[in-house]
């Protein structure tokens, strides 16, 4: 099996193949993205969200991020694995970026890291990059501003957003970062952006002219009925296959028809 690399997503874009990304969080689900054939993997700190239940990703740890990688590293073969440095383990220096960077990598499996923000994180992003850390970069709806953002609208609607968001790609790929992700924008501006860089733009709510698509793994299966954001495409409702067959097991307890002989010993 060839592992993906930085570089493998790099041409991907030269030669306009589309880079599939998904998140996980656990082994399991790990093993089934992985042999399913998708090209990179993100542990997210939205692990703060669909596997700690916090309404924003700011608790999260990076104790925690790196728990979450181990085990989705465990699972991989093939696939890029990206991990999220969480809030405030980056913004305040280029040291302490360094060195929430370089725990990542030697904890984990990981190739990469991502980190959100632009020129407010200059000096962070040169550190990492400098250490030979693949870093992703994060613009758009940036999830760890949220208090600074107000809600989870659509960014970069407004021209004076739009053009800091198109430097702040440009200067995020000077300064090295190998791919960004476009959260929630105009689809016309992650096209732009897209076209203007030379590396990868992962979209999340950004159209499908970005480079690449990135989904949370939970969406895509449905695995949460009352979370259903515009961006994402549900391939599944598992919510009501769990839900479902955890109602036939309670039933089945109660009524003694589970386990039967063949299930006994
Ligand atoms: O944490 C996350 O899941 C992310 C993706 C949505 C890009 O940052
Ligand atoms: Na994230």
């Amino acid at each position: 099996i060839n592992k993906v690399t930085v570089e493998t997503l790099k041409k991907m874009k030269a030669t306009e193949n589309k880079i599939s990304v998904l998140t996980a969080y656990d082994y399991t689900t790990a093993t089934l993205i992985d042999q399913a054939g998708i090209d990179a993997i993100l542990v997210g700190d939205s692990a703060a969200n669909v596997m700690a239940g916090y309404e924003t990703t700011l608790p999260i740890t990076l104790d925690q991020m790196i728990y979450h990688a181990q085990c989705v590293g465990r699972g991989i073969e093939k696939a890029l694995l990206i991990v999220d440095l969480p809030f405030g383990t980056y913004q305040s220096d280029a040291r302490q970026a360094y060195h929430s960077a370089v725990r990542i990598m030697k904890e984990t499996s990981a190739s990469a890291i991502k980190i959100e923000g632009g020129i407010e994180i200059k000096e962070s992003v040169k550190a990492i990059v400098n250490a030979g850390i693949p870093v992703m970069g994060h613009l758009g709806l940036t999830p760890q501003s949220i208090n600074q953002l107000g809600s989870f609208k659509l960014r970069a609607k407004e021209k004076q957003e739009a053009e800091k968001l198109i430097s702040d790609a440009l200067l995020l790929e000077e300064l090295g970062c190998f791919s960004i992700v476009l959260e929630k924008i105009p689809s016309q501006l992650g096209e732009e952006v897209s076209k203007l860089l030379s590396i990868p733009t992962i979209g999340i709510g950004a159209g499908n002219k970005t480079d690449g698509q990135v989904l949370v793994i939970h969406d895509l299966l449905g695995l949460n009925p009352h979370f259903k954001p515009k961006f994402a495409r549900q391939y599944a409702t598992l919510h009501e296959q769990i839900t479902n067959a955890v109602s036939c097991y309670v039933k089945d307890v109660k009524e003694e028809t589970f386990p039967n002989q063949n299930e006994s010993f």
